[in-house]
């Protein structure tokens, strides 16, 4: 299964979660390979860091053709806005989009100009599915702007909207800089459940 990671927003959270959605695969014993088709290089510098740490090693590919090569195993892809023309090849291979929003208003109008590209790519052959959710959520329940985006993005027919949230936490910031999955920092967080629920939801037939 393909998996893409993307939106038009930098920022949103693309490479964090797909980081440690690859590194959730492996620590369930599932055959992935990750490709990093962002100029910005945030999954190869982060499988770098792994390197240089001594973790066990994250394989980044950057070559969006070689995608077809590994439709054996668990494909994740991050891609962005820079690389329109590899965004495109990515989704025209993707069985789904992962879609992470941030809870404002100019995010919701980046992710509504994104599902216009998504359906300039979609192709009738296969059927693509549109995964959105809130990542970057404040966690004072107080603030509404994650329940008015959430909202919002309910009222998109294309999209499913997946009800678990990932709330802005330090954790998160952590596993890119030290180049460790939420579960290998710290399995018992919050940041770890949250992140675990999303995972789960997302490959529910592994749980
Ligand atoms: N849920 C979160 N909580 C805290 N920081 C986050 C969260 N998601 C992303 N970040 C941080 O925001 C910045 C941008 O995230 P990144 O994954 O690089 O976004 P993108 O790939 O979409 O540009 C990084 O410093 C990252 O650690
Ligand atoms: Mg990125």
């Amino acid at each position: 299964m393909v998996t893409v990671i993307a939106n038009l927003k930098g920022g949103s959270g693309k490479s964090t979660v797909i980081f440690n959605l690859a590194l959730w695969l492996k620590e369930k014993d599932q055959l992935i390979m990750a490709f990093d088709l962002d100029p910005q290089g945030t999954l190869s510098d982060v499988a770098d860091v792994r390197k240089d740490e001594g973790l066990e090693a994250l394989e980044v590919l950057t070559d969006v053709e070689e995608i077809k090569n590994h439709l054996d195993k668990h494909v994740l892809v991050d891609v962005g806005a820079s690389n329109m023309q590899d965004m495109k090849l990515a989704i025209k291979l993707a069985d789904r989009v992962l879609i992470p929003v941030s809870p404002s208003q100019p995010d919701l109008w980046a992710t509504q100009r994104f599902l216009k590209i998504v359906k300039e790519c979609d192709s009738e052959d296969k059927p693509l599915e549109l995964l959105a959710f809130i990542n970057r959520a404040d966690t004072h329940t107080m603030v509404r702007e994650s329940d008015e985006t959430e909202e919002a993005l309910n009222t998109i027919k294309a999209i499913q909207v997946l009800p678990h949230r990932l709330c802005q936490r330090t954790m998160f910031r952590r596993t890119l800089s030290e180049g460790m999955s939420i579960n290998e920092i710290s399995p018992n967080s919050k940041s770890a459940k949250e992140f675990n629920t999303l995972a789960s939801a997302l490959y529910a037939d592994l749980v």
